[in-house]
């Protein structure tokens, strides 16, 4: 059986390693302990505050796999559950919604308030030794950062701030205007009943982290960013990339000078989160994706803009229909090659030349990877 130790380790320095082993991209084992591992234990953005105004609004998410909602309760308080009813386990809540007065079950109608206690369950007054407070659904840590909801199954997980330093200052010093900025839309792939991504969640992490792409696969990318001064920022938890705007007239959609973002940044928060923006219209946007099993891939985007004016049809038409298209054909093709008995550990683009354009990003998330991972690292 295939194991991690038939393959060469990473090395600390990237431009001498070899990329992790197609194995990890396809195991199921691989999987089950990045459940563990990561999953368990990382915060994930969920939502934008503004879509949770009122008492009883709630969105729904999952992580690799495991059901969660976020809700306001009755004193104003946003909480975060594992979605599942403590009966016989149905699946409390779907998409988005408001839940009225209480949260029913919709398999045998127990009812939980809003703060997550079991507030009526049917036929239960004569069963001994029955005690509702046992029954109450089981919260999960929540914080808010720039207006975005994150959750955390680890009680003891570090604070957004402890687990990123740095981060919130970096987007409160080049998006200052975020906090007047509204709930626009979000796109979720279990709630629009899109099939899932035949992918593994690391090879659009990993795609995600470097531009060296950009030129051969994204040709409008390239003429609506100055790749010349395409920058990258290292920190730990995190990185920012970012690039002004090349021309106003260019392959992807038209930046008008007078529009307010000139520029195109993402934050990068390990290991499956990203905020940013676009250029145009004053938008801040989040980019979530996450496992349905070992090689295939869901996402979850929210994107917050400013009431009344939104994001440009253009830009986003741009994002979802050329630019996300042409990663996901990547992602798809990489998959594939990764499974094939033809490819072995390729290397990592780290010339000095390469600027902006280095996988830098990528060694970067492998040795994190590797580390959490507790997979064998080399000098
Ligand atoms: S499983 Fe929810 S009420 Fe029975
Ligand atoms: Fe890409």
């Amino acid at each position: 059986m295939t194991t991690i130790s038939d393959f060469k380790p990473l090395k600390k320095d990237g431009a001498r390693s070899r990329t992790l082993p197609g194995y990890v991209y396809h195991s199921s084992e691989i999987y089950e302990q990045e459940k563990t591992l990561i999953f368990d234990r990382v915060w994930q953005v969920v939502a934008h505050e503004g879509e949770l105004a009122n008492s009883g609004d709630y969105v729904t998410a999952e992580i690799a796999e495991e059901k969660i909602f976020v809700i306001r309760d009755d004193d104003g308080v946003l909480r975060a559950f594992y979605n599942v009813c403590q009966h016989r386990a149905h699946t409390l809540l779907t998409g988005t919604g408001n839940v009225n007065n209480t949260i029913i079950c919709p398999y045998h109608a127990w009812a939980y308030t809003k703060s997550g206690a079991l507030k009526a369950s049917r036929y239960t007054k004569t069963l001994p030794d029955f005690d509702p407070a046992a029954f109450s659904l089981r919260e999960i840590r929540l914080e808010i950062a720039c207006g975005f909801v994150f959750v955390n199954q680890d009680p003891n997980a570090l604070s957004i701030e402890e687990t990123w330093p740095g981060f919130i200052d970096s987007v409160n010093e080049h998006v200052p205007w975020w906090s007047e900025l509204s709930f626009h839309s979000r796109s979720d792939s279990d709630v629009n009943g899109q099939d899932d991504h035949a992918s593994n969640w690391k090879v659009l992490a990993e795609n995600c982290r470097e531009c060296y792409h950009c030129a051969p696969a994204h040709p409008a990318f390239v003429d609506l960013v100055d790749m010349k001064r395409y920058k990258r920022e290292y920190h730990d938890g995190w990185f920012l990339n970012q690039a002004p705007v090349n021309k106003h007239d260019n392959a992807a959609y038209t930046v008008l000078p007078t529009e307010p973002v000139q520029k195109a940044m993402f934050w990068h928060l390990w290991p499956n989160n990203e905020i940013g923006i676009s250029p145009g219209e004053r938008n801040l946007s989040s980019f979530r994706y996450y496992p349905s099993g070992p090689e295939t891939m869901r996402m979850s985007s929210i994107n917050a803009a400013v009431a009344g004016v939104g994001i440009g049809a253009e830009c986003s038409n741009y994002m979802w229909n050329v630019l996300w298209p042409e990663d996901e054909g990547i992602c798809d093709a990489v998959q594939q090659g990764l499974k094939s008995k033809g490819y072995r550990q390729g290397r990592f683009v780290m010339d000095g030349e390469s600027g902006g354009e280095s996988e830098q990003g990528v060694h970067e998330f492998q040795l994190q990877y590797a580390k959490v991972m507790r997979l064998p690292v080399e000098e």
